[in-house]
This record gives C-alpha cells, sequence and structure tokens, in this order.
C-alpha cells in the first residue's frame, strides 16, 4: 500500500540530526515517500548516503547537484506533501523568521505552500534566548506548526529544556497532522453495497448480479477522507475494503434492512448502493426441494424498501439512492428521489456498455433535490465513487 503523501525532511546542523535516519525509516516502513534536503552543517552529523539509501531518493545538499544539474526547489517544494525541518537550528530558525535565503533549504522554504513543521534543537540558553523564542513566535504566525523542544540531557552536559522531540513523536505529528487536514473526520456514515439472496431451500436462493464493487469504492473512499465507515454488505467475493471501515455481512434483504437501520439513526450519511431483493420466497422450504413431473410455483412477497424506510425516518441525514434502470433512466431516478425523500440519486443505465452490475466501471449521472443534474463519462468504479463523494460533500 502506498499513502501517497510526499513527506519533504530538511536537516540543519545539530547534534540531533543523527536521529533523523530513524525518522526516514518510521515514514518509510509506512510506505510515505520520503525526500531529504542537508544543509552544509548537518553534515558533521549525518551522512548524506545514509540518507539516500534510507530515503531511496537523491539527497539535495545544494542548488546544482555534483553534474552542475539545477536542484529545482520550487518543484521540490510543490511535491512535498509536507516540509519537516528537523532538527532545527537557532540559525536556520532566525533565517526563516526573517526570510533569508541563502541555502537551498531556505529556498525551499520559502517556495513552500504545503505545511512546514519545525522540530528545535539546541542549547538550553539558546533555546530560552529572547531572540530564539522571538523567532519561534515569528514563524508561528507564518502558520508553521512547532514541535517544542523536550527537557532532558543536552549536548553540552546541560540538564533542561532544548532535545529535538524524538523521531517517534515528529513522525506521530505528522501522521495526527494529516488526519486532522481530513474533511469527513467527525462523521459518520452508512454505506451498504452487494446483492441480497433470498432463501427457496436451504440451497437454493434468488439472487442478483450485483458485485458490490460500487458500494465499496464509496466506502472506501469516505474511509480516507477520515470519516467513520460502517459498510452493511451482501454476499460479495470483493476483498478489497479498508481495514478501518466496520463491515457487517449479511445475506437476505430483511437482514440488510435489521443491520441498515440499527445504524441508521446515528449516522450523519446513507448512501444506499445495495441490490436489494424486491421480493423474498413466502416461506423457505426446510428441506431441498426435489424435482417432480409438474411446474414449479414459488409464492413472492415483497421485501421492505430500505431506503425508502430511511427516507421517512431522516431527521438531519443525508440520504443517497442509487437507481439502476434500463430504461427512461433519467424519469425513474427522479421520481425515486421524490418518493423515498433522498437528498440525492444516482442514476445509471443497466444497458449502458461498461455501466451498472458487475463491471470495474460505470457512468452516472447524479440528481439533486432541487432536480439539477451532473452528467459524468465512463470511468473506474474508484473515479465514479470520487465524483459522488466530491458532489455530495459540495452539498453539505
Ligand atoms: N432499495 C432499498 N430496498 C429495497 C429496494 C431498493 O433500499 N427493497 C434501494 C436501492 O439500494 C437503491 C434504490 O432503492 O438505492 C433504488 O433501487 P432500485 O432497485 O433501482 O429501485 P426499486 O425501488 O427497487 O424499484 P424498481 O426495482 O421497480 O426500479
Amino acid at each position: 500500500m502506498n499513502n501517497n503523501k510526499n513527506i519533504l525532511i530538511g536537516v540543519c546542523g545539530g547534534i540531533a540530526a543523527y536521529k533523523i535516519p530513524i525518522l526516514v525509516r518510521l515514514f518509510v516502513k509506512q510506505n510515505y515517500n520520503v525526500k531529504l534536503i542537508l544543509t552544509k552543517a548537518s553534515h558533521d552529523f549525518v551522512t548524506e548516503k545514509t540518507l539516500s539509501v534510507l530515503s531511496k531518493n537523491q539527497v539535495i545538499t545544494d542548488f546544482f547537484d555534483n553534474n552542475n544539474n539545477w536542484n529545482n526547489h520550487v518543484q521540490l517544494a510543490e511535491w512535498a506533501d509536507v516540509f519537516i525541518i528537523a532538527p532545527l537550528t537557532a540559525n536556520t530558525l532566525a533565517k526563516m523568521a526573517n526570510g533569508i535565503c541563502d541555502n537551498v533549504l531556505l529556498a525551499t522554504y520559502l517556495s513552500c505552500r504545503s505545511k512546514t513543521i519545525v522540530a528545535p534543537a539546541m542549547d538550553l540558553e539558546m533555546y530560552q534566548h529572547p531572540s530564539t523564542i522571538n523567532n519561534l513566535k515569528t514563524i508561528q504566525s507564518f502558520k508553521n506548526l512547532i514541535i517544542p523542544a523536550q527537557t532532558g540531557e543536552l549536548a553540552s552536559g546541560l540538564v533542561g529544556e532544548g532535545r529535538m522531540a524524538e523521531p517517534e513523536d515528529i513522525f506521530n505529528f505528522t501522521l495526527n497532522y494529516f488526519k486532522s487536514q481530513l474533511p469527513l473526520l467527525s462523521k459518520t456514515i452508512l454505506v451498504n453495497a452487494g446483492p441480497t439472496y433470498e432463501a427457496i431451500d436451504p440451497v437454493r436462493f434468488i439472487g442478483n448480479r450485483s458485485s458490490g464493487k460500487m458500494g465499496i469504492a464509496i466506502a472506501n473512499y469516505f474511509s480516507s477522507l477520515g470519516a467513520n465507515v460502517n459498510l452493511v454488505l451482501g454476499p460479495s467475493n470483493q476483498n478489497n475494503v479498508s481495514k478501518n471501515i466496520n463491515v457487517i455481512n449479511v445475506e437476505s434483504a430483511s437482514e440488510m434492512f435489521t443491520a441498515c437501520m440499527k445504524l441508521f439513526e446515528s449516522v450523519d450519511i446513507a448512501v444506499c448502493t445495495a441490490a436489494v431483493a424486491d421480493y423474498t420466497p413466502e416461506t423457505v422450504n426446510k428441506q431441498k426441494i426435489k424435482k417432480s413431473d409438474k411446474n414449479l410455483n414459488l409464492s413472492l412477497v415483497k421485501t421492505k424498501d430500505i431506503l425508502a424506510e430511511m427516507g421517512l425516518k431522516k431527521s438531519k441525514q443525508f440520504l443517497v439512492g442509487f437507481a439502476l434502470e434500463t430504461e427512461n433512466v433519467i424519469e425513474y431516478a427522479k421520481q425515486k428521489l421524490i418518493n423515498k425523500n433522498l437528498d440525492l440519486i444516482v442514476a445509471n443505465s443497466a444497458k449502458e456498455h461498461g455501466a451498472g452490475f458487475g463491471t470495474d466501471t460505470n457512468k452516472i449521472t447524479i440528481i439533486d433535490k432541487h432536480n439539477k443534474m451532473y452528467n459524468f463519462e465512463l470511468k473506474s468504479k474508484e473515479l465514479v465513487a470520487k465524483d459522488i463523494v466530491n458532489t455530495l460533500m459540495n452539498l453539505i
């Protein structure tokens, strides 16, 4: 798994630089992409080769590399999802506070639009000097995040405040920062997905061709945005559900109804993608039905409509339904939006090539309750999930 986040680490010339390889390992082990910039002074405490091997990337030390190629600090700054400067020395801090740009680390800092997190490390008196305190306040006012130095034994032999935060603390601070940026952190979501199986006898059922792919893609995307996701999943052979998702496996329409209604009251958003059976056998034969010369008639009774029930019960919840049609797609979808009291409906056609059940792609039109339509091209179900969730987020 790739976390898809780019971590840029700027290393200044302080003894605590010897701990930076540990920090790099922590990120790399979790599949973050790591690049480093070293100041000249840092070379006394940590080697370029060590950091290059650990990060699996060339380490930047100057505006030009050994072959006279320009290291584009603007591109580097753009690449970074976060810029960590650790250890931050009094010298680099003073330059950051005053916009001085006499090395590639500072040029990158000034070019960086992503968040900068600093972990200062200094001796006791230096850390308490009014100029250091002022400079820290100044860079804080520039919206940089500061991981305060810790108290402990310092390189000078003194004991006090000034030790760089431990690599684990810098790592966790950064992860918490990423988490705090997630737009759906405080939201609880319910997604249902997949088909339902309605038993006829112990070995047979009435089902449909839904794979669960669309709903799982939506649940996964919600989860990647920090939401607390519950997925009520009918029989599906998909195994790509994100590990943070609470999965409730069900089989029949009635089980899906019970599981969904139990959760519904406590969720902020419900997205019903499941292909719920509209009819179920009136009775389930206890034994396997034996073949005879006569035709077999099954009596089917209506199941409960989960989405319509949610529409009746909803108070503050945002409700999204799906409409899979073979004809009059938009018209039928609009009717369902009104009849089931939805905020959004996602219409797709079972007749459209590459759309609907079982495929890896889908082509959808989203309709909101003010009749506004959003049309999308045929694309992978993962990208369709993003379109649906992003449209929904713009509306709430
Ligand atoms: N739905 C549901 N419970 C049911 C049937 C459908 O929650 N018993 C939901 C589906 O999950 C979907 C929406 O209702 O979000 C529309 O489902 P669809 O099968 O397209 O329509 P139906 O309401 O079943 O009507 P019809 O089959 O006649 O088109």
